[in-house]
């Protein structure tokens, strides 16, 4: 049994170990049900991506591994209502994994109504239903994990939905690359997690990203709060640097993150290297992680993997089940009532 396996002994109700532990097999699914989808390639203005939470965060990252190869923008919405400025020639790919969430379904009805290309991600639900009596096509989703540990399949969808608008090129040997090499790293992500998760316990995680690492460091932050219940923040350098860096002249209990990739900017690695010696006299701990990988996709979900894996031990040491989000539930509740 795993270091990470006995700390979530009687914890782990919803099973998010497996499902972290089986990302790599949930981006070749997701390749088979995209393939299965058979979409039409079109030459799109542009792909939204709408969503919220752990169904938004796919479009973030596609874009972000799909970098300098996005021929047009690969942009993300949250929130209620598509940007005023998009046209019909607009594609808008709405993810949902419940297929409920009401701000992506206001997204959807828009989309329509300005008479754009649509796409559909999710396990069913509204979404689904609208999707169906509209003759959109729907990419199905397995029905049985946690939204936010569906992320490889919003991931593969967003960039497929990028490669259908013509925005981007197809990247699907990267995907299937990716995830042999996670298979490969994964117990040294174990490892890695709990030398980190032991670093910043009793912190208040800021994880700092910049260039491919921008979504990962957000995508880390939203795991803590989900998975281990707790406080966390991030931020994206170099802007952090003109800001928020004086607010670490007193920084009590912070715990801070940088997650380095290879192709960053000299410049934005330089301003890593300095903006974790400058935190470092008032931080609390300070973790720098280098992004393993041979392309940008292995090494964005490589910094994913190890966020999801860092928020599960530290749900394991807070004595949490990482499953429940109860106070999300409840909003969304009270927000049924009207
Ligand atoms: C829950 C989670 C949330 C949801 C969000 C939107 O695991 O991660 O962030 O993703 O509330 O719900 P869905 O994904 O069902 O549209």
């Amino acid at each position: 049994m795993s270091g990470l396996e006995e700390g979530l002994r009687g914890l782990d109700s919803g099973g998010q170990l497996a499902a972290v532990r089986a990302m790599p097999d949930h981006l070749r699914d997701a390749l088979w049900r995209i393939e299965s989808a058979r979409l039409e390639d079109g030459e799109a203005a542009g792909v939204l991506v709408c969503g919220m939470g752990g169904s938004a965060i796919g479009g973030d990252l596609a874009a972000a591994a799909l970098g300098d190869r996005c021929t047009r923008p690969l942009l993300t919405v949250r929130g209620y209502a598509i940007p005023a400025w998009a046209t019909p020639e607009w594609t808008v790919l709405c993810c949902s994994y419940s297929g409920g969430t009401e701000e992506t379904l206001a997204c959807f009805e828009g989309a329509q109504a300005l008479g754009a290309r649509c796409l559909v991600a999710t396990t069913g639900g509204p979404l689904a239903d609208a999707a169906r009596a509209a003759g959109v096509p729907v990419i199905g989703l397995p029905g049985t994990l946690q939204p936010r540990a569906a992320v490889a399949y919003m991931f593969a969808v967003a960039a497929e939905a990028a490669a259908a608008g013509g925005v981007a090129p197809r990247i699907h040997p990267e995907i299937e690359s990716a995830a042999s090499g996670l298979e490969a790293a994964r117990e040294g992500l174990e490892q890695r997690a709990a030398e980190i998760a032991e670093r910043l316990a009793g912190t208040v995680p800021v994880v700092y990203g910049s260039g491919l690492t921008a979504p990962a460091a957000y995508r880390w932050k939203t795991q803590i709060n989900e998975n281990a219940k707790s406080a966390a923040f991030s931020a994206v350098l170099p802007e952090a640097d003109h800001n928020e860096l004086e607010g670490w002249s007193e920084a009590p209990g912070l715990g801070a993150v940088f997650l380095g990739d290879v192709d960053q900017h000299p410049r934005e690695r330089r301003r890593i290297e300095l903006t974790a010696e400058l935190v470092a006299e008032q931080a609390t701990a300070v973790v720098a992680v280098e992004t393993e990988g041979s392309t940008p996709t292995e090494r964005l979900l490589w910094a994913v993997m190890l966020g999801d894996l860092v928020s599960l031990r530290l749900a394991a040491e807070h004595g949490v089940d990482p499953t429940p989000v109860g106070a999300i539930e409840r909003l969304k509740d009270e927000l049924g009532r009207g």
